[in-house]
C-alpha cells in the first residue's frame, strides 16, 4: 500500500465524526473551515453550531447585522476572520445568487478565502484535486519523510505544497484530505505522537531516526 492507501485506511477506522461532514453544503464546509483556523476542533464545534442554527443559509448571514454576526465570533478570537465572513457572505448572497464558487480558481477571489480554505472547499464538496497544507500537514509529512526545510520559510511553503499535491489521493481528494488532517490531529501529534502503533512505523523516517521532536522545523523570525 502507498501513502495516500494507508492513510486513507486508517480514517476510514479512526475518522472524527464531525457535524460538518454530514454534508457537502460549500456554505456550511467554509464556515467550519474558517473557524478552525487558528481553533481546534473541540472549541470550534460550538461555534459551528450556533452558527449554522442561527445562520442556516448564506443569505441568513448577509442579512445580519454586522455587530450580531462579531458578538457570536465573540471568544474564537482574529475578528478580521468573522468581518471577511460577513463580507463574503454578502457578497455570494447579492452578487452571486447565493450560488458558492465551485472551483479552487474562483473560491481563492473571495475575501479571507486563501490557499488553505480555498483547497479545502474545492476538495470536500467539488471533489477538485487540491491538497490542503495546514499545520498538520506539514507535521506529518515533515516528520515521514524527514524534511527539515523550515515550515515558514518561502521554500519550505512551496516544497511541502508540492509534496502534498504529489501525495494527493486525486480519486477521493476531500477524503484524503481530511484524513490527513485528521491523523495529524489525532495520531501524528505535535506531543507524544503514537509512533508504536502507527501504520507508517516501518517507513517514518522520524521514528527510524528518533526526530520526531524535531520536526516539523520551524525557523525564527
Ligand atoms: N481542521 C480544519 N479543517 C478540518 C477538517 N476538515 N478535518 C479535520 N480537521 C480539520
Amino acid at each position: 500500500m502507498n501513502f495516500s492507501n494507508i492513510l486513507i485506511y486508517w480514517y476510514l477506522q479512526n475518522n472524527r465524526e464531525l457535524p460538518w461532514r454530514k454534508s457537502k453544503n460549500p456554505y456550511f464546509v467554509w464556515l467550519s473551515e474558517i473557524m478552525l483556523q487558528q481553533t481546534r476542533v473541540a472549541q470550534g464545534m460550538a461555534y459551528y453550531l450556533k452558527f449554522t442554527d442561527t445562520f442556516p443559509t448564506v443569505f441568513d448571514l448577509a442579512n445580519a447585522e454586522e455587530s450580531t454576526v462579531l458578538k457570536m465570533w465573540q471568544g474564537l478570537g482574529y475578528y478580521s476572520r468573522a468581518r471577511n465572513l460577513h463580507f463574503t457572505a454578502k457578497h455570494i448572497a447579492n452578487d452571486l445568487n447565493g450560488v458558492f464558487p465551485s472551483t479552487y480558481k474562483e473560491l481563492i477571489k473571495l475575501k479571507g478565502i486563501g490557499d488553505y480554505t480555498a483547497s479545502a472547499i474545492a476538495s470536500i464538496c467539488f471533489n477538485e484535486p487540491n491538497a490542503v497544507v495546514d499545520g498538520n500537514v506539514y507535521r506529518v509529512l515533515s516528520r515521514y519523510f524527514g524534511i527539515k526545510t523550515a515550515i515558514n520559510s518561502s521554500a519550505g511553503i512551496k516544497e511541502f505544497k508540492v509534496l502534498a499535491q504529489t501525495l494527493l489521493d486525486t480519486s477521493q481528494s476531500g477524503t484524503y484530505n481530511q484524513a490527513i488532517m485528521d491523523f495529524g490531529a489525532l495520531h501524528c501529534k505535535p506531543q507524544n505522537p503514537l509512533c508504536e502503533t502507527c501504520p507508517f512505523a516501518d517507513s517514518c523516517v522520524a521514528f527510524e531516526k528518533n526526530l520526531t521532536k524535531e520536526l516539523p522545523v520551524k525557523e525564527k523570525k
